[in-house]
């Protein structure tokens, strides 16, 4: 492991921003550190950068423990939510700064920062103030800022969080790209979870100071280990009472069950459902647009459950009567998940 938290603590006051958190990154990987507003990601950030000191635990960088290695030895790039350039400086000069700190010759300066303006596309846009600059075209400077000293480990906490959706989203496949590129080892903070299954190698979600689940971002969306997890990922519905749906195994005492719109499908009467015996019909409540398709609002047995379609797929109305077959639940008890599969889907389908 190249970065290595061993049970980490720190409070302020009474509260426990981290509560006895360890995780590890592999050289050159780009993890994604998730959880909602309040969860502790930044303190965990700001204690891998020397900007806050762990109550108890070690943090550990290529096999040396850096608890007390200061902020500006330990070989950081830091991208931040606000773009926190400076503003009176030219794009050139934003980018040059910890070079200029570090007092590397000016000539070596100005060929690092010219590198790095034209790996980040910002090439022409060297005197530019950050005023002049749209919302990516800054947080592309604050990237190049951070990467000109070479730093070992790269940290971006919520660095797309103020930017517009679609501008955010290149900036996604941008970052992803730039840093396999670079194979410099990454932490992505984000509270969005598209963000980070789109951005990272791996994911880690906190929820209240400590880690729920860490694993590649197909197994935590499928697989939830905590209740947490299981409600917090996806779009989900939650009800009380899971017999109101057919056909899965009962687990004993119950808190909640989640139902996620992918494991909904949806069909017309019109339309051959492949389960029909275990689908149940529901009414359409709502029908929103969405960029991928249609985000469709149905009650079924009482309960209202948000389900998917495809522009592709024949268009579906409010008020119309359909089948709905749920695929998989999430059943939740305590702490415990159990995730369900319909029972039809284990028997062999017999078509007349
Ligand atoms: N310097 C501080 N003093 C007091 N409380 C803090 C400080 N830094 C963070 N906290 C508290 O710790 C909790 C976690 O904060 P933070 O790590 O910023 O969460 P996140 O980045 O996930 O939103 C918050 O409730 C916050 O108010
Ligand atoms: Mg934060």
């Amino acid at each position: 492991m190249y970065v290595e938290l061993k049970n980490i603590n720190k409070s302020f006051g009474n509260f426990k921003a981290s509560n006895d958190v360890s995780f590890g990154i592999e050289k050159g990987k780009l993890i994604g550190l998730l959880g909602p507003s309040g969860s502790g990601k930044t303190t965990i950030l700001r204690m891998i950068a020397g900007l806050e000191t762990p109550d108890s635990g070690d943090i550990i960088v290529n096999d040396k423990v850096v608890n007390n290695v200061p902020a500006s030895k330990r070989g950081i790039g830091f991208v931040f939510q606000s773009y926190a350039l400076f503003r009176y400086m030219t794009v050139f000069d934003n980018i040059a700064f910890g070079l200029k700190i570090q007092k590397v010759p000016e000539n070596e300066i100005k060929e690092r920062v010219l590198e790095l303006v034209k790996l980040t596309g910002l090439s022409g846009l060297e005197n530019r103030y950050p005023s002049q600059l749209s919302g990516g075209q800054r947080q592309r400077v604050a990237f190049a800022r951070a990467l000109a000293p070479n730093p070992k480990l790269l940290l971006l906490d919520e660095p797309f969080a103020a930017i517009d959706a679609k501008v955010r989203h290149e900036l996604r496949h941008w970052l992803k790209e730039m840093i396999a590129k670079l194979g410099v080892t990454s932490i992505f903070v984000t509270h969005d979870q598209d963000e980070a299954i789109e951005v990272a190698d791996e994911i880690i979600i906190m929820n209240k100071g400590g880690i729920d689940q860490i694993g590649n971002p197909l197994e935590v969306y499928s697989n939830p280990k905590t209740a947490f997890v299981a409600s917090f990922f996806g779009q989900p519905s939650i009800f009380k009472d899971y017999n109101k749906f057919r056909r899965f195994d009962p687990v004993g005492e119950v808190d909640q069950v989640i139902v996620r719109p992918e494991f909904v499908k949806v069909t017309k009467k019109t339309e051959t459902q492949k389960y029909q015996n275990s689908a149940e019909e529901g009414v359409v409540t709502d029908v929103a647009f969405r960029g991928t398709g249609l985000e469709l609002t149905i009650l079924v047995n009482g309960e209202n459950i948000t389900a998917r379609r495809r522009f592709d797929q024949a268009p579906i109305e409010v008020g119309e009567k359909v089948d709905v077959f749920i695929y998989r639940i999430f059943a939740t008890a305590g702490d415990k998940v159990y995730p369900l599969e319909n029972q039809s889907l284990r028997e062999p389908v017999v078509v007349i």
